[in-house]
């Protein structure tokens, strides 16, 4: 692991027409770690990876990729990375292999090597049986191992994956997961941009939070779920007309949204004093004799911290 951080951007603004599709944004991801970013549509994700990867120019600001400029050493940043893109790049007619052979081409890597690489590539993401297949016959989760396949040919220092599992089934995704893995385990710097938080949370060392073209908060996972959520306090009722009286008493101490689930009878609300809040609500709830079936304080969920973080109503599809 070298000391040179495998990114570090700093202020990086571009702007469409009258969208900042980047307004300021920092990122710093030391080398052989899994970096998350993390955010909504449109939040910048793409633009991010766009700039790092040397295929677009910020406005302003400046960064480094594996320790040279994207700007003024493009040449030598472009030899260090790997990009699999939000679209796949494969070519549905060819099959597995000939994809390899044809990138590794693009690449100007010798055939001899190529070939050789294309072996190896197809036999660590489990696709030698279907290296002679062609595309159009994969399953979406094949697709995207040859898509990451395709990302490692030149053995990339730092790999970009722009939404390596958006659009596939639990399983595919999986597949992909462990794939990511497995990378991280050999020392590939991953950059990986997802709108999932169960993505950035399963593979991420360090995640970004990124909405509006800024970074907005930023930490391990846990870090993000400590730091920035705070505690809830569930609450769940024994009969269901008790419900409107119960979410009252929780509103008025938590002081935050009370959020109903009326098929489990259950309440739920962000607390700061997590055992004055349960004491209090246990006190007031027999006061007031409601029946209460449970009661418990927990840490809020990557989804419940993301939804404060942005201020959506819902997490994006
Ligand atoms: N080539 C472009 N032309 C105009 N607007 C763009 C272009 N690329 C991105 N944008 C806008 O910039 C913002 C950020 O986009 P993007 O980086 O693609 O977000 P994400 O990948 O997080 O969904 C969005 O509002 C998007 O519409
Ligand atoms: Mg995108």
């Amino acid at each position: 692991m070298s000391h040179t951080p495998a990114v570090e951007a700093v202020g990086l603004r571009k702007r469409y027409g009258t969208t900042d599709a980047l307004a300021g944004l920092d990122l710093v991801v030391p080398s052989g770690t899994v970096h998350g970013i993390l955010g909504p549509n449109g939040a910048g994700k793409t633009t991010t990876v766009r700039v790092l990867s040397t295929l677009i120019r910020a406005d302003s600001g400046t960064a480094r990729v594996a320790g040279f400029d994207v700007r003024t050493q493009a040449a030598h940043v472009r030899s260090r990375i790997g990009l699999v893109g939000q679209h796949a790049a494969v070519d549905e007619l060819l099959t597995g292999r000939q994809n390899l052979l044809l990138f590794g081409r693009l690449y100007h890597l010798d055939p001899t090597r190529a070939a050789r690489r294309a072996d190896d590539l197809l036999n660590a993401f489990r696709l030698a049986d279907a290296g002679d297949k062609a595309v159009r016959h994969y399953s979406g989760g094949m697709r995207r191992r040859l898509d990451l396949a395709v990302g490692l040919l030149v053995a990339p220092s730092v790999l970009f994956l722009d939404e390596p599992t958006t659009g596939l089934d639990p399983r595919a995704r999986a597949e992909v997961w462990d794939a990511v893995r497995g990378l991280a385990a050999s020392g590939t710097t991953v950059v990986l941009t997802t709108q999932y938080l169960e993505e950035a949370d399963q593979l991420a060392d360090a995640v970004s939070v990124v909405d509006g073209g800024r970074v907005i908060a930023q930490g391990t996972p846990d870090e993000l779920k400590a730091d920035l959520g705070a505690d809830r306090l569930d609450v769940t009722v024994r009969h269901a007309a008790d419900l409107p009286t119960a979410a009252e008493l929780l509103g008025r101490l938590s002081g935050a949204d009370v959020e109903t689930d009326a098929d489990r009878m259950r309440l739920s609300a962000a607390v700061h004093d997590r055992v004055g809040a349960l004491t209090e609500f246990l006190r007031a709830s027999e006061d007031t004799d409601l029946a209460i079936e449970d009661v418990t304080v927990r840490r809020p969920t990557l989804d419940e911290v993301f939804l404060t973080l942005t201020d959506r109503t819902e997490v994006p599809a």
